[in-house]
C-alpha cells in the first residue's frame, strides 16, 4: 500500500459515509511541509452533515488522533492536517519496494500489443539531430509500456518511397558517380539532392523528369528500382551505426515501399464505401463534416501519396498485430496528416481508428539557427554523438584520469547526455541544442544523474553492500528530514511510470531522476553513510542507498540512458 492509500483508509474509518475514491480526490498536499503531509478539507461536507466545516474538521481530527498512522493531527479552520508517523513511512516504502523484483513494473498490459511507429527516417536523407526526438521519445515509450507488461512492436516505417527518389535518380544519372557515392554514403546522396534543387531552380524541367522517374519506379522500372535499392542499402548501413550508439532496436523495418502493392485495395475499398470523389482529376475523401480539408489519396497522374500508404499500413498493422494501440511519433507539423487519415479510417467503418494515436513533438534548433535539408544546413546525428563522446572524454580525463575503460564510459555518458537533454521537457516544447547545457555535470543533466548513480554505487562497493536487505531499513534510523524526503520521492516512482506512459511523456521520468538524484545528494551530504556512528544506522543508510541506485538505474533505462557504475 502507498502512504496515500493508508491515509485514505484511516480517514474512511473516521468518515465512513465517504467512498475511498472521493476521499482520495479531496486530499490535498499542503504547500508547506510544516503544515503536514496531507490536508483533508471539510467544506464540501457541510451540506451532507449539516454542520459548519470547522466543526466537522474537529470531529474528524478526534477520530484520526486514535490512528497510529499519524504522529500529529491538527485542525486549521476547515482543514484537518495530518503528519504521518515517520517510521511508518519508512516501513511502507520499504515494503512496497521489497514486494517487487522490479519496483514500479506491472502486468497490467498482459495480452495487449502496442505498435509503435517511430524514428521512421527518410532514406537517402541525412539522419540529423531532428530525428533524435522521434527516436528517443519512441524508444522511451516502448520501454515504459514494456515495463507495464505490454507487448510492443517497434516499427521503423522507412520513408523509402516518393518523388524524392525520382529526384535522386535523375541527379545520379546526370551528375553521379558510383565510386563517389559508395565512398561518401549518405553525404554523397545529400550532395546530389542539394545539387538537384539548385539546378531545378534554373531548370524547372528537371522536376518533370523527376516526376517521370518516380512514376516509372511505381510501374516497376527495373533500372531505376535497382538504383533505388542501392540507395536504401547505403542509407540503412549508415544509420545502423547511429542506432547502435543510441542502443535503439526495431522489430520491423517495413517502410512506405512495402505498401506499394497494397494501396490499390484501399482505393477500391474507398470506392465501394462511396467515400471517393474526384476533384480536378485527383481523388479525394471529403472531410468537411469533420471540419478538415479534403484528404488527397490519389494524384492526377494516378500515383499514391504519403497518406494513401499510411492508410494501407494502418490496416495491415491491425490485421497483423491486432494492436490495442498504434502510436505514431512525429513532429507536430504532421498533425493534420494524422487527423485526416485517422478520420478516413473511421469513415471506412473501422472502429479501431480510435486506437490510433499521434504523439507530436516540437522542433529542434541549433544555437546557430534552424536546420534545412534542402540547403544542406544540417547537423548529422552521428557527428553530434561523436562530438558529445569526445567532449565527455575530455571532461572525464580531467575529473578522473585513472578511470578504467574510459572510452566505454565516455560513450555512455556522452550519448546519455544528448538523449537526456532531448527528453528533459515536455514533448511539444521546442528544443534548442546547447553544449554547455547538455554536458554540465552539476545542472539538471544526464551526466549529473549518472554521476550521482556512480557515486552511490561506489559507496555500496566500498561497504560491499550489493543486495537490498529489507530488515536493515529500521524506521527509527531514517526519520530525519533528508531520509524522509528521499523516501517520499522513491515512493512516487510507480505513479510516475504510469503517468509517463499514459501521457506519452518521457520527461516525467527524466525529471524524476533529477529529483531523486538531488534528494540523494542532500541525504548523503547530511548523513554520513560509511562512517555512520553505529552499525545499524550504517546499514539502514546503505539499504536506502541501494534502493536509490536501483530506482535511478531503472529510471534512466526507461528513458534509454545507461548508468555506468564508475565515472
Ligand atoms: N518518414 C516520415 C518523416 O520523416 C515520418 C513517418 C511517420 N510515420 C508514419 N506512419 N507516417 O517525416
Amino acid at each position: 500500500m502507498t502512504i496515500q492509500e493508508c491515509v485514505v483508509e484511516s480517514i474512511q474509518r473516521a468518515v465512513p459515509e465517504l467512498e475511498a475514491s472521493v476521499i482520495g480526490e479531496m486530499l490535498e498536499i499542503p504547500p508547506d511541509k510544516k503544515m503536514g503531509d496531507y490536508a483533508f478539507p471539510c467544506f464540501r461536507l457541510a451540506k451532507q452533515f449539516r454542520k459548519a466545516p470547522a466543526l466537522i474538521a474537529q470531529d474528524v481530527a478526534a477520530h484520526l488522533k486514535e490512528e497510529d498512522l499519524f504522529e500529529q493531527v491538527e485542525v486549521v479552520g476547515p482543514y484537518v492536517n495530518v503528519f504521518v508517523n515517520k517510521e511508518k513511512i519508512v516501513e511502507l516504502v520499504r515494503d512496497a519496494f521489497a514486494s517487487q523484483e522490479q519496483f514500479g513494473s506491472s502486468q497490467e498490459g498482459e495480452g495487449k500489443t502496442i505498435v509503435l511507429d517511430y524514428s521512421s527516417i527518410n532514406i537517402a536523407k541525412p539522419f540529423h539531430i531532428g530525428h533524435l526526438r522521434t527516436t528517443a521519445i519512441g524508444n522511451a515509450i516502448h520501454k515504459l509500456y514494456r515495463y507495464l507488461g505490454y507487448n510492443t512492436v517497434r516499427i521503423n516505417y522507412l520513408g523509402d518511397w516518393g518523388t524524392q527518389f525520382g529526384k535522386l535518380a535523375v541527379a545520379y544519372r546526370k551528375w553521379g558517380n558510383k565510386e563517389l557515392v559508395e565512398k561518401q554514403g549518405i553525404q554523397g546522396l545529400l550532395d546530389l539532392y542539394v545539387r538537384f534543387h539548385k539546378e531545378a531552380k534554373e531548370n524547372p524541367e528537371l522536376d518533370d523528369e523527376a516526376r517521370a522517374a518516380f512514376t516509372a519506379m511505381e510501374h516497376g522500372d527495373e533500372e531505376i528500382l535497382s538504383i533505388w535499392r542501392w540507395f536504401v542499402d547505403i542509407s540503412l548501413k549508415e544509420v545502423a551505426k547511429v542506432y547502435e550508439l543510441l542502443d535503439v532496436q526495431f522489430d520491423s523495418y517495413k517502410g512506405e515501399s512495402f505498401y506499394m502493392d497494397k494501396v490499390d485495395a484501399v482505393i477500391e475499398e474507398l470506392k465501394e464505401k462511396k467515400l471517393l470523389q474526384e476533384s480536378d482529376g485527383a481523388m479525394i475523401v471529403d472531410l468537411s463534416d469533420a471540419d478538415m480539408p479534403p484528404c488527397l489519396v490519389l494524384k492526377k497522374d494516378g500515383s499514391s501519396l504519403y497518406t494513401t500508404r499510411d492508410l494501407a499500413a494502418a490496416i495491415y498493422r491491425k490485421k497483423t498485430y491486432d494492436f490495442y494501440k498504434c502510436i505514431y511519433v512525429t513532429a507536430f507539423d504532421q498533425g493534420l496528416h494524422f487527423a485526416q487519415f485517422f478520420k478516413v479510417l473511421e469513415k471506412m467503418g473501422y472502429e479501431w481508428s480510435k486506437d490510433l494515436v499521434h504523439v507530436p513533438y516540437g522542433l529542434v534548433s541549433l544555437e546557430s539557427g534552424k536546420m534545412s535539408t534542402r540547403e544542406g544546413q544540417v547537423v548529422f546525428l552521428q557527428d553530434l554523438l561523436d562530438e558529445a563522446i569526445a567532449k565527455t572524454k575530455e571532461i572525464m580525463q580531467e575529473k578522473n584520469p585513472d578511470l578504467e575503460n574510459l572510452d566505454e564510459v565516455a560513450k555512455q555518458v556522452g550519448v546519455g547526455a544528448v538523449v537526456f537533454n532531448d527528453l528533459f521537457n515536455n514533448r511539444i516544447k521546442d528544443v534548442t541544442f546547447s553544449w554547455n547545457k547538455v554536458l554540465n555535470f552539476d545542472g539538471e543533466t544526464g551526466p549529473y544523474v549518472q554521476y550521482t548513480f556512480a557515486r552511490a554505487s561506489s559507496i555500496l562497493r566500498k561497504a560491499d553492500y550489493q543486495t537490498f536487505r529489507p530488515e536493515d531499513m529500521k524506521g527509527e534510523y531514517l526519520t530525519d528530514a533528508y531520509a524522509q524526503d528521499l523516501l517520499k520521492i522513491i515512493e512516487e516512482f510507480p505513479k510516475k511510470v504510469h503517468e509517463a506512459a499514459e501521457r506519452y511523456e518521457p520527461y516525467i521520468i527524466t525529471r524524476f531522476t533529477v529529483a531523486l538524484a538531488s534528494s540523494f545528494n542532500k541525504f548523503y551530504h547530511e548523513n554520513p553513510i560509511l562512517s555512520a556512528e553505529q552499525e545499524e544506522l550504517r546499514n539502514a543508510r546503505l539499504a536506502m542507498t541501494k534502493m536509490v541506485t536501483t530506482v535511478l538505474k531503472t529510471g534512466l533505462s526507461l528513458i534509454g540512458v545507461q548508468a555506468p557504475e564508475k565515472m
